[in-house]
């Protein structure tokens, strides 16, 4: 282990929490995380002490507010090495920034007779957006098929991106957790004269992320994921793309100036920030970034690694054929997010069972049913691992699920 794990699960208070006497297994951070004392009282101090709205008063307080919000949006852009600062935008979720880059890029550079690439281990939120806008448009969406351990079959791609105009694809898969290789796609995205967009929801909050070494042109994540609050998400992306786009959503803080004629928009990052901004989030994001910088991705990424392995091993080990994992047995082309299937019992059935034991899974289709439908299955449970589990909990993991295995073959 690369840092101590017990150190750091003492700084998250909920996993010292009982519940009907036993203690919580947090495995469902590919969901959402469970947030540090670190982020809760940023954001508690800030709202005791600091609050005010940003940018828009001349008082000492705003000031201060809009100094703080500001702060973090640096903090974000040094966290993933955007190139400059006001590329980073502050959006309600990753699902709204996916929505921005279709809805304003898009609507702006897709007519019929265009094509758009995704893959099939897409998430809903970067599939339904695409096809929302391709149904008034007519452009259309072609698809990366799966090998059969679950990465992404590059065999055809060429052809693929032939003539189309952008590729979007996430960088991480929050079914199979397959890492994808990002900067190789978006070279071929380039190459092909698309753009590159990258889903990196289930990428940042785990492993180190330079858009610039990926040479990616937009990148979208959430910060309930990665430590932070929920009600906050980023997008970034290239100033050029962005200054050519329509602003996304109308409203106060994006403009430059409103006549009854018209009007004209403001300057990055504002002309996509519409109305009243997420300050108190941004903050919880700031000291999110500040406290996963401070153990370090790299660390991050190592632990994980070890914990997949670990969790990987056991799986089979104790439950044999009996267990169906999706995706790839190489942990090193995997992140910490493990699908199963068990036997013919349902998800749903075994997330209850394990539920009984505080060992928190998700079962479902993941907001990836086009995925689900190719691996034959309505369903999985998910396992999802972060930088404060230990090998205790893939014990209790495997021991609930044993005990689900006793309770169903009765
Ligand atoms: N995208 C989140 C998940 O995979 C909600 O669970």
């Amino acid at each position: 282990m690369s840092f101590d794990v017990q150190k750091v699960r003492a700084d998250f208070p909920v996993l010292a929490e009982l519940i009907n006497g036993k203690p919580l297994v947090y495995l469902d951070s590919a969901n959402t995380s469970q947030k540090p004392n670190a982020v809760i009282d940023a954001m508690t101090h800030f709202m005791q002490h600091g609050y005010a709205p940003t940018n828009r008063s001349a008082y000492q307080l705003a000031a201060e507010a809009t100094d703080k919000f500001e702060g973090a949006r640096a903090k974000v852009a040094a966290f993933i090495n955007a190139p400059k600062v006001h590329e980073v935008i502050y959006t309600k979720n990753a699902t709204e920034a996916l929505n921005l880059i279709v809805r304003s890029w898009g609507t702006a550079n897709l007519s019929a007779g265009d094509a758009v690439v995704l893959t099939h281990m897409e998430h809903h939120a970067n599939i339904v957006p695409w096809q929302m806008l391709a149904a008034e448009r007519g452009f259309t969406i072609r698809w990366v098929p799966l090998t059969s351990d679950g990465l992404l079959d590059l065999s055809n791609l060429s052809t693929l991106l032939d003539g189309a105009k952008a590729f979007s694809f996430t960088a991480m898969s929050n079914v199979l957790g397959t890492i994808n290789p990002t900067a190789e796609l978006c070279a071929a995205a380039h190459k092909a004269g698309a753009i590159a967009i990258v889903d990196a929801c289930q990428a940042v909050p785990h492993m180190p992320t330079d858009v610039q070494a990926w040479d990616a042109d937009f990148v979208t994540f959430s910060s309930h994921k990665m430590v932070g609050p929920s009600g906050l998400g980023i997008l970034w992306g290239r100033e050029a793309l962005l200054d050519a786009m329509p602003p996304f959503l109308g409203g106060g803080n994006m403009i430059s100036d409103v006549k009854l004629e018209g009007f004209t928009y403001a300057e990055l990052p504002a002309k996509f920030e519409a109305g009243t901004q997420p300050v108190i989030e941004a903050i919880g994001l700031g000291a999110a970034v500040d406290y996963l910088s401070a153990i370090g991705m790299d660390n991050v990424r190592a632990h994980e690694q070890d914990i997949t392995v670990l969790a990987l091993n056991s799986l089979n080990d104790r439950f044999g054929s009996d267990i169906t994992i999706h995706g790839s047995t190489d942990a090193a082309l995997r992140g910490a997010t493990i699908s199963f299937a068990y036997r013919d019992v349902h998800p749903h059935d075994i997330s209850q069972v394990l539920d009984q034991n505080n060992v928190c899974v998700r079962a479902g289709h993941h907001c990836a049913k086009p995925l689900m439908r190719l691996l034959g299955a309505n369903a999985t449970v998910r396992a999802s691992f972060y930088l404060y589990n230990t090998p205790s909990d893939v014990t209790a993991l495997c021991d609930a699920l044993s005990e689900a295995g006793d309770f169903f073959t009765l």
